[in-house]
């Protein structure tokens, strides 16, 4: 396989709920779910059951044809996503989900320019790329798409600046997830979307990290009771399948015409039977309060960690979706707690991002915080002794 990832020397071999076993069958608490995959938790029975049946019926179906697999699911999605948003596009990923609604802003407005913000990740295929902000991820592929430019975020009077005749959209993440879990002030996703309104512009929200559940709502937009015109999906929707979703208003996906835009794979029923029962275990289970309330115990533990460690400089995010910013390079931070049984994820150089499966157990919690609690101490000795050794 091609080495574009940063490996670890783990191989994991199966995974239940919140937990994760390798090879060697070392179990480890599952803080990363697959970068915000596993939301429902891995191999939810539901999911296994829907896939399995699913599996032995009918796996593809290009849609040129219709599929009552992929309606029910359609359905089911177009029964959760916020108001008016009922015209949806099936891909395999976020970054496509991303593609799809740059595709789509400039052919309902037939404008070409997309305002996005500084610190924003959408994804690296050439569109999304070019709404992605880190220098590391663009520059080796320059020229990206053009009329692509970012702006600093949370500045409502940079955003109006930016705004132009040729501008077709704003494309933002509710929640910053890549760039370090930063959540907006209050007022900011509602005076965006006033100032959409008034001049006539596309607001695309960006929830591939954010949707079903994981910040506590079922939407991420829904803390601040703003609705977009378009909304990118992916990662959590079909158990661990790939799936990307765009949904916007009818009239605005209705000026797709036929041919311009696909993807082979688009609406698989295999997919979406898995998607379909997920979207059931996340209303069934109740997983958006779940996330709200471990969330809120998980931050408050990540507090705690934060007064006891000079090194812990803030703890930000909403549900489970949350990140501790520290004053050292976490590349090893993240490898020492894994030895330790329990993985995480990093967010830029500085910041330990946690975005467990949302049926992550209270005590699956407090095993994290145990873990983080001895590596920070490590962490810091190693500092201190290094410090006196100068
Ligand atoms: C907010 C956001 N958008 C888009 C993407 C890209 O998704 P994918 O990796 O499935 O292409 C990601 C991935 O982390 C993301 O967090």
């Amino acid at each position: 396989m091609a080495n574009v990832f940063a490996k670890k020397p783990i191989v994991i071999e199966r995974g239940k709920g919140a937990l994760v076993w390798d090879v060697n069958g070392k179990e480890y608490v599952d803080c990363t779910s697959s970068y915000g995959v596993a939301l429902l938790g891995h191999s939810h029975p539901k999911i296994v059951e829907a896939v399995c049946e699913q599996a032995s019926k009918l796996i593809s179906c290009h849609a040129g044809f219709y599929n009552e697999k992929r309606t029910e699911f359609l359905q089911k999605l177009t029964n959760v996503t916020p108001k008016g948003l009922d015209k949806a596009f099936l891909s395999n990923s976020g970054a496509e989900s991303v593609e799809c609604a740059i595709k789509l802003a400039r052919k309902s407005t037939s404008k070409p320019e997309i305002i996005a913000v500084m610190g924003a990740y959408h994804g690296k295929t050439m569109g999304a790329l070019s709404a992605t902000w880190d220098k590391k991820y663009r520059d080796p592929f320059q020229p990206l798409v053009p009329e692509i430019k970012h702006i600093p975020p949370d500045n409502l009077d940079k955003a109006r600046e930016a705004i132009t005749d040729r501008t077709a959209a704003f494309l933002i993440e509710p929640i910053r997830g890549e760039g370090g879990i930063r959540v907006p002030p209050d007022g900011y996703l509602q005076g965006l979307r006033a100032l959409c309104n008034e001049k006539n512009i596309l607001l695309i929200f960006d929830e591939v990290q954010t949707g079903f559940g994981r910040t506590g709502k079922l939407f991420a937009c829904q803390h601040w009771g703003v609705i977009p015109d378009i909304m990118c999906l992916a990662k959590s929707l079909a158990g661990g399948l790939p799936l990307g979703v765009t949904v916007a208003r009818e009239e605005i996906m209705s000026k797709f015409k036929v041919g311009d835009h696909s993807t082979t794979f688009s609406g698989s029923p295999l997919v979406c039977a898995a998607a379909s029962a997920g979207v059931d275990v996340l209303i069934e289970e109740n997983l958006a309060d779940r996330a709200a309330k471990l969330g809120a115990h998980f931050k408050a533990r990540l507090n705690d960690l934060q007064n006891k460690h000079k090194t812990v400089k803030e703890v930000r995010g909403m549900g489970l979706m949350l990140g501790t910013e520290v004053k050292f390079d976490v590349l090893n931070t993240v490898i020492k707690v894994a030895e330790k049984g329990v993985l995480i994820l990093d967010a830029g150089r500085n910041v330990l991002r946690f975005l467990p499966p949302l049926v992550i157990e209270k005590d699956q919690i407090d095993t994290t915080i145990t873990v983080l609690d001895s590596v920070l101490e490590e962490e810091e000795d190693a500092r201190t002794s290094g410090a006196s050794a100068n």
